[in-house]
Parts: structure tokens; C-alpha cells; sequence
């Protein structure tokens, strides 16, 4: 596909996966207004909706059909959003821009930032439950659905995210310099556990074999390490505007990440390699994949 025609049907894949995210949000009402309201404040915002495109195209790579994907397709991106919030708090980031707009702390206070973050995590997990509504006629697909909501929870929890979270404040504060397997622990579990978690739960609810599903979590794996390096390179090198976030964050947080590791030039070659191997692996996959494939070959050069 041309970058032209890719990029318009980026935009309109975009378009329905935000219709979809759209359809879960909880209704601003009740006394726990505000806080809902900080919640759609987070979410409404934008962002790239990466996650549910992932986890969408690897359905679909893997022969899924219907609507049992979408609570989920909604509950990733809640997830992500959480994370978010909660990682530009002052005691974590410190970060005033998100996704172009005040951040959810610097609008609400700390405090409601906090509890957004909150609302958002256990509301993924109501919404992720509504799957088994609309396959509870059918002990496989329910089969499935269990499975997916175990690979949401394992890779959002302290074997996912959070622990790669808890690695990354842990270095801030560390006195020597960060070794390349520590970072690499970093960007595995604070960034790459949720895209796993996209990519893997696509393919569960798609009747994938556990054998398939390794190999997505792998491919995965890749695609999440190279997003986080490059998110590293796009703070020293990338366009404020452009990104919707600050610029310059880690160096003002003292943060010592891949590119001070190992320098802007190995940097990049390294999401590159990252990212051709990742895309080896779905080669392997008998499904139409040409979308995703190209997805992830453009998100080495991304710029937001
Ligand atoms: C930002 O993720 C946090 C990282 C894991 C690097 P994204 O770059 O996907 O942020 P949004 O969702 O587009 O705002
Ligand atoms: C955060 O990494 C990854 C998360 C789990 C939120 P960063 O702290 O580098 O993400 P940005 O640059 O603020 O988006
Ligand atoms: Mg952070
Ligand atoms: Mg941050
Ligand atoms: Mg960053």
C-alpha cells in the first residue's frame, strides 16, 4: 500500500475503533460525576489508538470474526489511558501535557488524578466482562474470553506493567548506571506487557492455538521494546506539538533510558531490527496481514 492510501485507511480504522471506545464510556451522572468525568477527560483526549488497532488487525489475522473483541478492544485502551494518567502524576513523571491537553492531575488535582486512574482500571475489567454476555451459548468461545481476560489482567499487573513501572521509578532512584538488561526488563514489562496483551488476546479470542499464541507473544514483544525506544528517541529528538506530550521529560527527570544508554544512532537501528523481526514471525502466520505488517514498519519512523 502507498504511505497515501495506508494513511487514510489508518485514519478510518482510527475512526471506528474510537466509535467503539466511545459506546463503553460510563455516563458522566450521579454524585462520582467528577470523577467519570476525569476518566473521559483522559480517554476522550485522543491518542493513536494503537492497542485496540493491534489487537483488532491480529484478530482478524487469525480468522476472528464478530463483536466479541470490542468490550475488550475498549478495555485495553482504559487500561493504556490509566497508565498514562497515573504515570504524569508529580510523584511519578511530573508531566503537564498529554495527548495535547493538560493532563488529567494538572485539571482534576492530584488526588481526583489518582482516583480517574483507578476508576479507569477496575471499569477495563467490568467492560472486558461484557464479552461473556455475548458468547454465554457457547462454552468455547466462553473458554476463550477467560483466557483473554487472564492475559489482560497477568500483563497490565505486577508481571506486566505495573512491575516494568515499578523497574523504572526503582532505576530513577539508583545511583549507578542501568544496565542493558535492566532496561531491557523496563521496556518489556512497562511497554511491551500491554501491546502483548493486545496482540495475544486478538489472537485468543480468534481461536488461535496456544502454540500461535506464543508466537504472538514474541512478535509482540518486539513491536513493544521498539515502541519504547523510540518513544526514548521521539523525547530527545521529537516535536512537542507533534507528540502531545512534553519533550525532554526523562532528561529533566535525571532518567537514564536507551538513549543514553547506547546513543541516537544504535537506538534507532535497534527498533529497526526490532521491528523486522517482529514482522518475520507474522510472515509466518497463513492470514492476511498486509495492514499489520506495514503498521509496524512504520512505527519505526514514527514522530508521534
Ligand atoms: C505512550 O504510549 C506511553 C508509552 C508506552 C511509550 P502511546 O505513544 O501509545 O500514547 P497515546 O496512546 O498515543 O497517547
Ligand atoms: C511510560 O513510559 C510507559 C507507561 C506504562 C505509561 P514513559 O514515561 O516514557 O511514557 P511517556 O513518555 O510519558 O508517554
Ligand atoms: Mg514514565
Ligand atoms: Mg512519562
Ligand atoms: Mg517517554
Amino acid at each position: 500500500m502507498e504511505a497515501q492510501e495506508f494513511e487514510r485507511v489508518l485514519g478510518e480504522k482510527t475512526a471506528r475503533l474510537e466509535d467503539v471506545i466511545k459506546k463503553y464510556l460510563p455516563p458522566e451522572e450521579g454524585r462520582q460525576r467528577t470523577v467519570i468525568e476525569a476518566m473521559n477527560y483522559s480517554l476522550l483526549a485522543g491518542g493513536k489508538r494503537l492497542r485496540p488497532m493491534l489487537m483488532q488487525e491480529t484478530f482478524e489475522m487469525c480468522g476472528g470474526k464478530g463483536a466479541v473483541v470490542e468490550p475488550f478492544l475498549a478495555a485495553i485502551e482504559m487500561i493504556h489511558t490509566y497508565s498514562l494518567v497515573h504515570d504524569d502524576l508529580p510523584a511519578m513523571d511530573n508531566d503537564e501535557y498529554r495527548r495535547g491537553r493538560r493532563t488529567t492531575w494538572y485539571v482534576y488535582g492530584d488526588a481526583m488524578g489518582i482516583l480517574a486512574g483507578d476508576g479507569l482500571l477496575n471499569y477495563a475489567f467490568e467492560t472486558a466482562l461484557r464479552a461473556f454476555g455475548m458468547c454465554c451459548n457457547d462454552a468455547a468461545a466462553m473458554q476463550r474470553a477467560a483466557l483473554a481476560l487472564f492475559t489482560l489482567a497477568r500483563k497490565a499487573g505486577i508481571y506486566g506493567m505495573i512491575g516494568g513501572q515499578a523497574a523504572d521509578i526503582e532505576a530513577e532512584r539508583q545511583e549507578q548506571s542501568v544496565t542493558g538488561e535492566q532496561l531491557l526488563f523496563i521496556h518489556e514489562h512497562k511497554t511491551a506487557a500491554l501491546i502483548q496483551a493486545s496482540m495475544m488476546i486478538g489472537a485468543i479470542l480468534a481461536g488461535a492455538s496456544e502454540a500461535e499464541v506464543r508466537q504472538i507473544e514474541k512478535c509482540a514483544c518486539n513491536v513493544g521494546i521498539a515502541f519504547q525506544i523510540q518513544d526514548d528517541i521521539l523525547d530527545v529528538t521529537g516535536d512537542s506539538g507533534e507528540l502531545g506530550k512534553p519533550v525532554g521529560s526523562d532528561a529533566q527527570n535525571h532518567k537514564q533510558t536507551y538513549v543514553t544508554l547506547k546513543g541516537l544512532e544504535a537506538a534507532g537501528a535497534d527498533v529497526e531490527a526490532l521491528s523486522r523481526e517482529a514482522v518475520e514471525i507474522l510472515d509466518g502466520f497463513g492470514g492476511g496481514h498486509a495492514f499489520l505488517k506495514q503498521l509496524i514498519l512504520t512505527l519505526i519512523h514514527r514522530r508521534r
